[in-house]
């Protein structure tokens, strides 16, 4: 009997419990078949994409996943005026980092975890858009890329950028062909190497976010407008065209995790990396918001604090 009770009891956790413990950094309200997703990291200034983020976006993506034909558009947007995420936390790639997640996804084994979560994104059969009103560097970057539209708020604050090449990494979660197919080849290049900062207005001139708009309120109207509209059309639609598009403009996952695992195994532990990285610890004071985290990518000044 008490056998019984206890298989029951697993039963019923196990239908309701997430996979991943929960931090409530994302907060959810979905109606009309649109999900509003807004991505609040409490334990952060900076919306840093740190464990507690990626464990509620693998567990939010699980959901996702089952096809819930009550949700057919995921908007995310951020609560940190002034940053939409800043970037992977870089304790990821220091020794000694702890974290509940496992370092690789154990439903796609040789991916490092980080970089699934956006695979996976990229795979939702839910139409995705981000809605961006502040920073989003590197992974931040990525995670806005990994989404199917982005559409900006005409800001100082939004400031778009793939500095991992500063650090002499790699961009491994996909902003090389996620960007190369939006922006096209010379650009991806450009912006990379340099690791500038791109601004909404230019970034929508050249296609790295499909518009800009000059106040919050046009920006959020065209978006839940938009989603309202992609919500009222059958979900098969959405998820035949984005295996269209995503058969065009993905790498294969074999690609990516390969990519993937260079950060990982091979770049992020050199000597070199190693001591840029315990550098920008400091002069981040602990990923924190301040100058660096606000302006990395606008000038010579602040890379020559790396230097
Ligand atoms: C749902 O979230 C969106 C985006 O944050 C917000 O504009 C809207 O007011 C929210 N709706 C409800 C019912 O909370
Ligand atoms: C959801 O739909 C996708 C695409 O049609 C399919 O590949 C996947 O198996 C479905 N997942 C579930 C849990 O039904
Ligand atoms: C973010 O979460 C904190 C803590 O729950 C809350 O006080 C704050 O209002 C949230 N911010 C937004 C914009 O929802
Ligand atoms: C990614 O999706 C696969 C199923 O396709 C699942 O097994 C895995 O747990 C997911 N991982 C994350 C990090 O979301
Ligand atoms: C940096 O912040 C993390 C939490 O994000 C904390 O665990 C760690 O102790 C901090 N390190 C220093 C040197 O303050």
């Amino acid at each position: 009997m008490l056998r019984r009770l206890f298989t029951c009891t697993l039963f019923l956790l196990s239908a309701t419990a997430s996979r991943y413990p929960s931090f409530g950094t994302l907060q959810t309200n979905t109606s009309s078949g649109i999900m509003n997703v807004v991505i609040n990291n409490t334990f952060s200034t900076i919306n840093l994409i740190d464990f507690h983020i990626l464990a509620d976006l693998a567990n939010l993506i699980e959901d996702l996943q089952q096809n819930d034909t009550d949700v057919r558009v995921a908007v995310f947007s951020s609560a940190n005026p002034e940053y939409f995420t800043a970037h992977l936390d870089l304790n990821f790639f220091l020794p000694g980092y702890e974290s509940p997640l496992p370092l690789l996804d154990p439903g796609n084994p040789e991916m490092p975890f980080p970089m699934a979560v956006l695979y996976n994104i990229t795979q939702l059969p839910q139409a995705t858009i981000a809605v961006v009103e502040g920073r989003a560097r590197d992974f931040g970057n990525e995670l806005i890329l990994a989404m199917d539209m982005r559409f900006a708020l005409n800001s100082p604050s939004v400031q778009l950028a793939q500095t991992e090449p500063s650090f002499g990494f790699n961009p491994a979660g996909g902003s090389q062909f996620l960007a190369q197919s939006l922006i096209g080849r010379g650009r991806a290049f450009e912006y990379s190497f340099s690791s500038y900062n791109i601004d909404a207005v230019t970034a929508a001139q050249i296609g790295w976010v499909n518009r800009a708009f000059d106040t919050q309120s046009e920006l959020h109207t065209y978006v839940q407008a938009l989603a309202g509209r992609i919500a009222l059309f059958p979900p098969a639609g959405i998820q035949a065209t984005k295996a269209g598009i995503n058969a065009v403009s993905l790498i294969p996952l074999d690609a990516w995790i390969q990519q993937a695992r260079n950060i990982v195994e091979v770049l992020a532990p050199s000597t070199a990396a190693q001591e840029l990285l315990k550098k920008y610890m400091r002069v981040t004071n602990n990923q924190t918001n301040g100058e660096v985290e606000l302006n990395y990518g606008n000038g010579e000044d602040v890379v020559e604090l790396l230097s």
